[in-house]
């Protein structure tokens, strides 16, 4: 990776003017007299100072009003500094808050070369991109309606095609993608990965721990305008959850102490390595399980139940052979699938599944309590089980979603009490030293020895 500077950031700050009443603004502007009497200024952003190397993908995250898209704007060059400078290099796209970058009168078409002629590209240019930005947006007829008339879905579709066909040399993102369904985010992941690749800077603003983690090389904290820390995404990651989930009593104490850890601690790890903090088990000298985690916002979007038969699946999770629950884990660990299984009415030859999915709906693998066709447990009107399914975490660093079903023996043969589709979702963590490819890990062993000499 180049060492080149992409964006630059020097003792950045920003202020905006608050009034207290909405005629003060104009009275700053006509009357005579000191200018600050009618206004108190709040500053949004406060000596923020950091590099992004040409390559990298930094995360910024932080609760709301921290002053993250106000960052991102003096990136963008939207918005000009109070104090201190930033210097970006290359050619920005940026997906900013809705709104932003287009004008509501313009058809998608007219915005598309509107938008993509500010990002410096020629109408030839445009022209030969046309077709792909609106497949990319995938919006239809609507790409000839007035962006007004847009749902916000449909405006983050074209605003992100136009922004990731540029081929810009910084991409900025504003948490746009939230907006966007399943389906279309990963086609945008996909896309970012190959800007990535292609050697481009990415900036992402990002509420989902997981997506930080996932996507990022780096990440920033911002608190309060400051820049509280920044290293590794989970290290940066675990001070932002601490400082979300800290008691209001608390609150101040922890933001102190994760700001003084930071000016200790040398946190700012060279590409690949990981931060002192990191707790990431380094060369096998494997930490506990604690640094699997709950993100409160990895959730399914899609549980759907079928057949509601008798029986009722309850409070499906995951969590530790300590019994703490976790979305995020660890890969090669083992963890507990658990669910609560109640029965309305008497059930013969009651079997309890699982299923691991992956985000596209393909079937990993699952496990049943009992062998298809065997007898299974009896199950008496008002009974309830704790089904726990033990299992290994031998999959690729993604997103995987967890089905569960119960059937029974019923006169026409094996049927669902009940079925939960998306019951769980989880998430598996990078690894750096990770050696396997592809989805699943088949625990293989590599050796590689010299070979005797052909006898031949
Ligand atoms: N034009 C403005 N005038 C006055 N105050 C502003 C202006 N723009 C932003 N602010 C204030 O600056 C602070 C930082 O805002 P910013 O939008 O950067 O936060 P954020 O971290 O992006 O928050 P969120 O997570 O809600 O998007 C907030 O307190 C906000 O009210
Ligand atoms: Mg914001």
């Amino acid at each position: 990776m180049s060492s080149e500077i992409s964006i630059r950031a020097d003792a950045l700050g920003k202020s905006f003017p608050i009034y207290d009443k909405p005629h003060h603004r104009l009275m700053q502007m006509i009357a005579p007299g000191p200018k600050d009497r009618w206004h108190r200024t709040f500053r949004a952003l406060n000596n923020v100072s950091f590099e992004v190397r040409r390559g990298e993908t930094v995360g910024i995250v932080g609760r709301n009003g921290s002053g993250k898209s106000t960052l991102l704007q003096l990136i963008c060059g939207t918005l000009t500094p109070s104090t201190g400078s930033v210097q970006a290099h290359g050619r920005i796209a940026a997906l900013l808050e809705l709104g932003a970058g287009f004008n509501p009168d313009f058809t998608g078409r007219e915005n598309v070369y509107l938008n993509g002629s500010l990002l410096g590209l020629t109408r030839q240019e445009l022209d030969a991109r046309f077709d792909d930005i609106v497949a990319f947006a995938d919006i239809g007829e609507f790409i000839e309606q007035p962006v007004k008339s847009y749902s916000s879905g449909m405006y983050i579709r074209l605003a992100f095609a136009v922004a990731i066909n540029v081929t810009p040399d910084i991409l900025v993102i504003d948490e746009a993608l939230s907006v966007g369904d399943e389906a279309f985010q990963r086609k945008c992941f996909a896309r970012i990965d190959a800007i990535r690749n292609a050697g481009a800077t990415v900036l992402f603003v990002s509420h989902s721990a997981g997506t930080v983690i996932e996507l990022c090389d780096r990440a920033i904290l911002l608190d309060r305008g400051e820049l509280l820390a920044q290293g590794t995404p989970k290290f940066v990651i675990s001070r932002y959850h601490k400082l979300v989930y800290a008691p209001a009593d608390q609150f101040e104490a922890v933001r102190e102490g994760i700001r003084h850890e930071a000016d200790n601690a040398d946190v700012v790890p060279a590409i690949g390595q990981t931060a002192s903090g990191d707790g990431v088990a380094q060369g096998g000298a494997a930490k506990e399980q604690d640094d699997a985690c709950y993100e409160e916002g990895l959730r399914p979007q899609s549980t759907m139940r079928y057949t509601n038969r008798g029986a009722w699946i309850d409070d499906p999770h995951i969590e530790t052979l300590q019994g703490r629950r976790v979305n995020v884990l660890r890969r090669g660990r083992e963890y507990v699938y658990a669910y609560r299984a109640s029965f309305e009415s008497a059930a013969a030859g009651a079997r309890f599944g699982m299923m691991i999915k992956t985000l596209t709906g393909f079937e990993l693998g699952g496990a049943a309590t009992a062998p298809h066709g065997t007898e299974g447990l009896t199950a008496l009107p008002g009974q309830a089980y704790q089904v726990r399914f033990r299992f290994r975490a031998s999959l690729a660093p993604g997103t995987y979603f967890m089905n569960a079903g119960i059937t029974a023996l019923e006169a026409d043969g094996e049927t669902f009490l009940d079925r939960l589709v998306d019951a769980a979702v989880f998430r598996v963590m990078p690894d750096a030293q990770r050696l396997e490819t592809g989805a699943v890990d088949f625990l293989a062993e590599a050796c590689v020895e010299a070979a005797a000499e052909a006898s031949t």
